[in-house]
């Protein structure tokens, strides 16, 4: 299959039953990308494919063929500077355990990206 990630074109062979998750985590090391309850409950392990989000702990790998995925790592700058939204996070103290803070991020990042209004 053939996707792209954090805007690198990669070309990789994957296991039909692999989860997108085991393959960022497994063959890119993209460890932002948490397993938490491996059944599309808790977010942890969320990424964007083509600008919405997804538990990627459900999705298979071999669904991401064409697509472009975006992981926490994605977003930030090339000497591995935060992004705005990483810091907004910081500066609001908004993690819990910090387990799922790039799930959470990714689903922010995702209503942002949208231009869609939202009300509280
Ligand atoms: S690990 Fe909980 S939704 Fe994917």
């Amino acid at each position: 299959m053939t996707c792209t990630i954090n805007g690198k074109t990669v070309e990789t062979m994957v296991d039909v039953r692999a989860s997108l998750t085991d393959m960022l985590r497994n063959d890119y090391h993209l460890t932002s990308v948490k397993k938490g309850c491996e059944v599309g409950e808790c977010g942890a392990c969320n990424v964007i494919i083509d600008g919405e989000c997804y538990n990627s702990c459900i999705y298979l790998a071999v669904w991401a063929d064409g697509r472009d995925i975006r992981t926490l790592e994605g977003l930030m700058g090339p000497g591995g500077e935060l992004s705005d939204i990483q810091q907004a996070f910081i500066d609001e103290a908004a993690v819990q355990c910090g387990f799922c803070t790039p799930g959470f991020i990714m689903s922010a990042v995702e209503i942002l990206e949208s231009g869609r209004e939202y009300t509280r």
